[in-house]
């Protein structure tokens, strides 16, 4: 396989204060020079403070919704594009939010490109294009899209700005539909709501939806390494899952979290919802194939389950049991 993440390259990392973004940090900081782009909008400054001093590591806190906020930045080598509005739930609620920062923040980002002859981005997009496909394990050649939340739509109107951009300016886009990404560093999602409401109480878990909702999880170096993996074959735009074949149910989710807090007899409480979904546009069965990506010699380290379990044990290490 080749070597998978690039060296002496200067790097925009939009959203790099956020999950994902500053575990991608960590793997590019030694090698390359990067530049954080993160309006602090979803977490403050917690998983990035530790590169602060680092003469490579530069960080602005910018809003990618601004055009002019780009107007201090000059060429980058590319762009690991991940800033978004990442709470999916609230879509129904304010679907103006995603429209704001996952469309037209993309589209800016894209504009940037152009103005400074900026030839190469990597996209963190999602399963949520699908929609609830018919087709499972979806591959990416799935249509048409559908998607059931303004987070799918908006990611859908990101794709589709990348792939015109290449067409009209020569740019290179790696677009990944990412499962359910978990791991160190990770401020929302289903683990992370498991283990906050059991903190606050010991005996209850309210779960949302009937439980039976099943996804792909992705263990977070996973997916960092096979964005790099894909990135150093890709010669033009391009899309690719990023997944895993299997998927683990919420209330599986639910046993791994009670039973590595050491908890017995917790009552789980299942909300319901609308058709057994945890809310309106939640996917109740996402399943990827990964045949494309696996087609290029990439192998995840962790299967699905195995990926929640250790991302159970990432969390609770880092937020702690009480
Ligand atoms: N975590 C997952 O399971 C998952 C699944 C599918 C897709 N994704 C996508 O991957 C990317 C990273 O997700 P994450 O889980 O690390 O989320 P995150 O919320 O931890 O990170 C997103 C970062 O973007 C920043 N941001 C938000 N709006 C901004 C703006 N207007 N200007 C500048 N920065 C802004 C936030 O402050 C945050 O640091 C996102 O694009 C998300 O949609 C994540």
């Amino acid at each position: 396989m080749n070597k998978i993440f690039p060296e002496n390259l200067n790097i925009l990392i939009t959203g790099g204060a956020g999950f994902i973004g500053s575990n991608a940090v960590e793997a590019l900081l030694d090698n390359n020079e990067l530049t954080v782009m993160d309006n602090l909008r979803n977490v403050d400054d917690r998983f990035i403070k530790q590169f602060m001093g680092r003469k490579n590591f530069h960080f602005k806190k910018l809003d990618i919704t601004r055009m002019s906020d780009f107007s201090g930045l000059k060429t980058f080598d590319l762009i690991l594009h991940l800033a978004a509005n990442s709470d999916v739930r609230g879509g129904s609620g304010d679907p103006e939010t995603d429209f704001n920062i996952n469309a037209l923040g993309t589209f800016n980002v894209l504009e940037f490109m152009r103005k400074t002859d900026t030839k190469r981005i990597m996209f963190a997009s999602s399963s949520t294009v699908y929609g609830e496909a018919s087709v499972l394990p979806t591959p990416e050649n799935y249509g048409p899209y559908l998607p059931i939340s303004s987070y799918g739509a908006s990611k859908m109107a990101g794709e589709g700005f990348i792939s015109a951009y290449s067409h009209y300016y020569g740019i290179t886009g790696a677009i990944f539909r990412f499962a359910n990404i978990v791991g160190k560093n990770s401020t929302h999602g289903v683990i992370f709501d498991f283990i906050n409401k059991l903190r606050k109480n010991s005996h209850e878990l309210e779960i949302l939806g009937d439980g039976s909702q099943r996804k792909s999880y992705l263990h977070v170096n996973d997916c960092i390494g096979s964005m790099f993996h894909v990135n150093s074959i890709l010669r033009k735009t391009d899309v690719f899952n990023l997944g895993n074949h299997e998927t683990t149910s919420v209330l599986k989710i639910a046993d791994f979290v009670i039973r590595e807090m050491g908890l017995k007899n917790v009552e789980k409480k299942l909300t319901g919802g609308p058709e057994g979904r945890g809310w309106k546009g939640d996917v109740k069965l996402a399943q990827l194939s990964i045949d494309k990506i696996s087609s290029t010699g990439w192998k995840n380290m962790y299967g699905s389950d195995q990926s929640v379990e250790i991302a159970v044990k990432e969390a609770l290490a880092q937020i702690g049991p009480n």
